[in-house]
């Protein structure tokens, strides 16, 4: 499980990582503009290129993460991670060595490749995880995923100091960094067993999976497990793999699908990013003077409060701590509106840092782990390859799509801006409370029979049963279900 986590990690540091240095890579750009052209870039092509560097990651991780339910099916959980850690060290190496090259097209493109390795892996390990876990921990492993995020960003910060990474000499190596977690991992992983559930209901392999699940359980006794196991096969025998296209076709997966993409959706568009990306800046503007320290003490909030609910999740549910999460964050957003709007009193500054830490803190309740795991819970072995990809695509989009709006909404609204996103929350809110089912305890299968989803489509995906209702539905190519 810590192995797995280890990629976690890795989308945490390259989230975090690319913000302090700044000032540092602005210059670099100039450097290598005039070593070319022999004229200093001007300010708006050194702003591009600043915000391609940036925004190209969550682009790599649309497409990554678009991409996990193939490599995850053909590969399996395990050794799709092993292959998919090339690519940090591709990305670590190409951005290790850019200024040796004098080239920022490198920096983008390691960003870029960084992005895709990102993108997989948050598809990856909470499937991994999920499908290792034992049905009583699910949600408190899940939220290792989530862990591994906010320890990674937090390294991230504290390596970018000036002082430590941050500076104009080592900064390329701050960003290269990211090669030595990825080698790790692919020294590690062939200790971890490949997921069980893979093994059995994927490939048949009964003997491997009773193998797999005793050193995951550390006990020879496994038939619980594998009894439950091989009755989930046995009701999906004929769902086997689901595309996309047939997660998006049938009638049965219509439920659990809308809940994971609102579930990612809430996530991103609480916001949190604004705080994660901008939050130095916010801190500035509310007038705090050493912000950089208070953005620190944000990211060791959001450690605190993960741990909080790995070990609140199973007792409180995930429901009641996403809704819970959902309203504080509102809450916090409203308390982040007043200290910016009063400014001139001294006070606010404080009651701007105790808004932000509450608002971290709020998220990491539910917002922040709870989508990551749920969506595996959501879906059977079946489709659960295929829901991964969408719902991780959809966080990838809002997460791009809030960190590039941001800075001109913040120009457009002022210090009305969070308002924005408490709308959000409150929209997430209720639904959360009118749709979001509790997942705690039950096993996959119980969980994807509450949707109804008790017939899977039939042995070709021509033949869906819902696929009469729509004239649409029937003109799809009928992909054969392999
Ligand atoms: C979640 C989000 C990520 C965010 C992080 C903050 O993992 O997916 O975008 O930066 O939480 O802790």
């Amino acid at each position: 499980m810590s192995t797995a986590v280890i990629g976690s990690l890795q989308f945490g540091y390259n989230t975090g990582v690319i913000n302090a240095p700044e000032q540092k890579l602005r210059s670099f750009f100039n450097d290598t503009w005039m070593e070319r052209y022999g004229k200093p870039i001007s300010a708006g092509v050194c702003t591009v290129v600043w915000s391609i560097s940036v925004a190209i990651f969550s682009v790599g991780g649309m497409v990554g993460s678009f991409s996990v339910g193939v490599m995850a099916n053909r590969f399996g959980r395990r050794r799709s991670m092993f292959l998919v850690n090339s690519l940090a060290v591709i990305g670590g190496l190409l951005m290790g060595f850019s200024t040796l090259c004098s080239s920022y097209e490198m920096v983008i493109a390691g960003r870029l490749v960084i992005g895709l390795f990102c993108g997989l892996f948050t598809g990856l390990t909470p499937m991994y995880v999920g499908e290792v876990s034992p049905t009583p921990l699910r949600g408190a492993f899940g939220t290792l995923h989530q862990l591994g995020v906010v320890v990674g960003i937090l390294i991230a910060q504290i390596f970018g100091l000036e002082a430590l990474l941050g500076s104009s000499k080592l900064w390329p190596l701050l960003l290269a960094l990211t090669v030595a977690p990825a080698v790790l991992q692919c020294i590690l992983l062939p200790f971890c067993p490949e997921s069980p559930r893979f093994l059995l209901i994927n490939l048949k392999q009964e003997e491997q999976a009773r193998k797999a699940l005793v050193r995951l359980r550390g006990t020879e006794d496994v038939s619980k497990d594998l009894q439950e196991m091989k009755e989930e096969s046995a009701k999906m025998a004929l769902e086997k793999k689901v595309t996309i296209l047939e997660l998006f076709r049938s009638a049965s997966y219509r439920q659990p699908l809308l809940i994971a993409v609102m579930l990612q959706l809430s996530q991103q568009l609480s916001g949190i990013n604004a705080v994660f990306y901008y939050s130095t800046g916010i801190f500035d503007s509310a007038g705090v003077k050493q912000p950089i320290y208070a953005t620190i003490g944000a990211g060791i909030v959001n450690t605190v409060f993960t741990v909080v609910s790995l070990f609140l999740v199973e007792k409180a549910g995930r429901r009641t701590l996403h809704l819970l999460g959902l309203a504080g964050m509102a809450v916090s957003a409203v308390l982040m509106t007043v200290s910016l709007l009063l400014k001139s009193v001294a006070a606010m500054s404080y009651v701007a840092i105790m808004a932000v830490m509450m608002f971290v803190a709020m998220f990491e309740l539910g917002p922040g782990p709870i989508p990551w795991f749920i969506v595996a819970e959501l879906f059977s072995q079946g489709p659960r390859p295929a829901a991964m990809a969408v719902a991780g695509c959809c966080n990838w989009t809002a997460n791009f799509l809030v960190g590039m709006s941001f800075p001109k909404l913040e120009e457009l609204c002022g210090p009305w801006v969070f308002l924005i996103f408490t709308a959000f929350l409150l929209i997430f809110f209720i639904f959360t409370f009118l749709k979001v089912p509790e997942t705690k305890g039950k096993t996959f299968d119980e969980i994807a029979r509450s949707f109804g989803a008790a017939q899977p489509p039939a042995s070709s995906s021509a033949e869906d049963a819902d696929a009469g209702a729509s004239s649409a539905a029937v003109t799809l190519p009928a992909s054969p279900v392999k």
